[in-house]
């Protein structure tokens, strides 16, 4: 397997500075030694350029619209390239906006190249926000609406194709804050969301068992993982800290089950804040749970 480890370094859609260090805390945590300890080759492209955080109230909205929609252009056209030259794709945030970037280039490859696309959103958030619904403006909180079509036309269209995916593409796990207009409209459009409810009543196995259903050989999946997914006890490097997430067992069942399905084809790691971390234990913590992603496992599995 090749892959390509793609930083991009700002916090322009989050409502805390310090995502914009996360893409070095995973280089310092030893992320691409970690994969090629599991037979990975590993290309680190560096990273992206884009416009600084200008640190403004919201306009309309919209925090740092023309901001956002140039730091999503440069995530989706690096993604793109990388896809196109037959590497997966790891983005190292930067925070969750650029799922947005990320995303729209691989359904635009997923387009390309006949693939069926599924999405993995692993979070404490729906980030389904629109700007008439967010209670703060941060576009980190909009994603997965934009993705939709459900966003401003500067930003649903950076992949080429308006919406970029069918919401029934999407699985969520682990969401347990979602703003209120937002929840009336996560319902509407009936996204599939496994929330930390479902996770203490059903368990992981199972809501994995639910969630990695209906893939086939033709699977291209996609894993957006906001690190604030994570209990704030495992990961308190984040911006965002909701308490009661998975604990470090269920996050490790969660991604050795998604290492199973042997279809994983892109990456995203999000929200890592070194500003708020302590001594980087949530960038290790994140990478730990990557090499599980990329298959590593106590025993030989069978
Ligand atoms: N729902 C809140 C908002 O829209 C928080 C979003 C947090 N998103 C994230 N990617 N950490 O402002
Ligand atoms: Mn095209
Ligand atoms: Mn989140
Ligand atoms: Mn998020």
């Amino acid at each position: 397997r090749h892959v390509s480890l793609i930083g991009a370094p700002t916090d322009v859609g989050a409502g805390a500075r310090g995502a914009s260090m996360g893409p070095e805390a995973l280089r310092v945590a030893g992320l691409a030694e970690a994969l090629q300890a599991h037979g990975v080759e590993v290309k680190d492209c560096g990273n992206l350029a884009g416009p600084s955080n200008p640190w403004q109230p919201p306009t309309a909205g919209y925090r740092h619209l023309d901001e956002v929609t140039a730091w999503n252009q440069a995530v989706h056209d690096a993604v793109y390239a990388e896809l196109g030259g037959g590497r997966m794709p790891i983005l190292l945030g930067g925070d969750h906006c650029l799922g947005l970037g990320s995303i729209a280039a691989v359904a635009h490859h997923c387009r390309d190249t006949g693939k069926k696309l599924r999405v993995l959103w692993l979070d404490a958030h729906a980030d389904f926000n629109t700007s008439q619904l967010t209670p703060s403006g941060n576009i980190h909180g909009m994603p997965v609406a934009c993705l939709c079509g459900y966003g401003p036309q500067e930003l649903i269209q950076i992949g080429g194709k308006v919406p970029a995916i069918d919401p029934k593409w999407i699985r969520q796990i682990g969401i347990r804050s979602v703003d209120p207009g937002e929840k009336r409209f996560v319902h509407e459009v009936g996204l599939e969301v496994f929330d930390m409810r479902y996770i203490d009543e059903m368990g992981m196995r199972h809501t994995m068992e639910l969630a990695l259903a209906t893939m086939d050989a033709n699977t291209h999946l996609h894993v957006s993982f906001d690190v604030d997914f994570l209990d704030p006890d495992v990961a308190p490097g984040v911006g965002t800290t909701i308490p009661g997430g998975p604990t470090y067992r269920e996050a490790q069942l969660c991604m050795e089950m998604i290492a199973d399905t042997g279809r994983l084809a892109s990456l995203d790691i999000m929200e890592l804040n070194p500003a708020l971390d302590v001594r980087n234990k949530t960038a290790l913590v994140a990478v730990d749970l990557v090499e599980s992603l990329f298959g590593k496992s106590t025993l030989m599995r069978k």
